[in-house]
């Protein structure tokens, strides 16, 4: 039975998640790097146990010295974690190298890897199977051509892996998780705070680190001054993209989409939304 708080649909989708796991050596669990904690999914560590291995997505849009402390989290934790960007075309080698190396050693000598890629909505579970699969992948189904649900793929190195990623649904620990989740795209739909709170919310976030802040101040061509009115900015924002609504006000809901937007594409360069130093924290809120 799923647990009080868990929405029946959650509860089908990890249990046909379980039925799957049963059948997959690896499970390649895509996290985004600027949110590597709030973007995993913890009831997922739990059903994995040994076959986790973590895929830090987006590479390119989280900062680069921040990234190599989470990996050094996940490394402290035991936890095998590498670094992936779908903006990078020599990054599929490398990640098929540390694949290998995490094969288990238990696998009979003659028979293929079978991974499956799983994540929370938007980090980019499509996008690494179709780099892994890229144009050689063969589907290993019975009746070529005939596609019933989920398929086996043979990929050119050999391994089977799922066409269709494992859906995981976030962990909504508080109100942060929420907007930063929304932040990244993974969170859509009703659950998702209204535009304004999450364009707040980043600008808050941006506004607490000199470096990020001038990014930001650059990419609008705006005065320093303004940052801490949230008001104020989203005007001049929003009246110098055209942001506008009836009467030429500055329609506030489109230009707070305009800003996550931008975020979400890096206009603002890259940015870290949560670092490891605060997992504990995170972990126990
Ligand atoms: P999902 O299956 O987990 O839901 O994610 P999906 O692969 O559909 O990727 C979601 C969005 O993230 C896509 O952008 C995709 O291009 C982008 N993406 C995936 N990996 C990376 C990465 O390493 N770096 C960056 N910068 N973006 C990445 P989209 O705008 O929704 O679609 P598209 O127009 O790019 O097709």
């Amino acid at each position: 039975m799923p647990a009080p708080e868990m929405p029946n649909v959650i509860f089908r989708e990890e249990q046909k998640l379980l039925q799957i796991l049963k059948h997959v050596d690896m499970v390649l669990e895509v996290l985004d790097a600027r949110l590597p904690l709030t973007s995993s999914n913890i009831r997922l560590r739990a059903m994995l146990a040994a076959k986790n291995v973590i895929i830090l997505n987006k590479a390119d849009l989280a900062e680069r010295k921040i990234t190599d402390r989470w990996l050094g989290f996940f490394s402290r934790e035991g936890r095998p974690a590498f670094l992936f960007s779908a903006k990078n075309p020599a990054a599929l080698k490398d990640l098929e190298k540390k694949i290998l190396q995490q094969r288990p050693d238990n696998l009979k000598f003659n028979r293929p890897l079978r991974l499956i890629v799983a994540g929370i909505p938007n980090v980019g579970k499509s996008t690494i199977i179709n780099r892994l699969a890229g144009k050689y992948a063969l589907k290993t189904g019975d009746r070529p051509g005939i596609t019933r649900g989920p398929q086996w793929i043979r990929l050119r190195t050999g391994w089977e892996m799922l066409d269709t990623p494992g859906l995981l649904y976030p962990y909504l620990r508080n109100e942060n998780s929420k907007l930063a989740l929304t932040a990244i795209s993974a969170l859509e739909g009703a659950d998702a705070p209204p535009a304004e709170d999450v364009a707040r919310w980043l600008i808050g976030r941006i506004a607490s680190r000199d470096e990020l802040q001038r990014r930001f101040l650059r990419a609008y061509l705006l005065d320093t001054a303004i940052l801490p009115d949230f008001d104020l900015l989203l005007q001049q924002i929003g009246r110098m993209r055209c942001c506008l609504g009836p009467g030429g006000r500055v329609d506030l809901h489109k230009t707070a989409n305009l800003i996550i937007n931008d975020f979400r594409r890096g206009a603002f360069g890259r940015i870290s939304l949560e670092e490891p130093e605060l997992a504990g924290l995170l972990e126990g809120g």
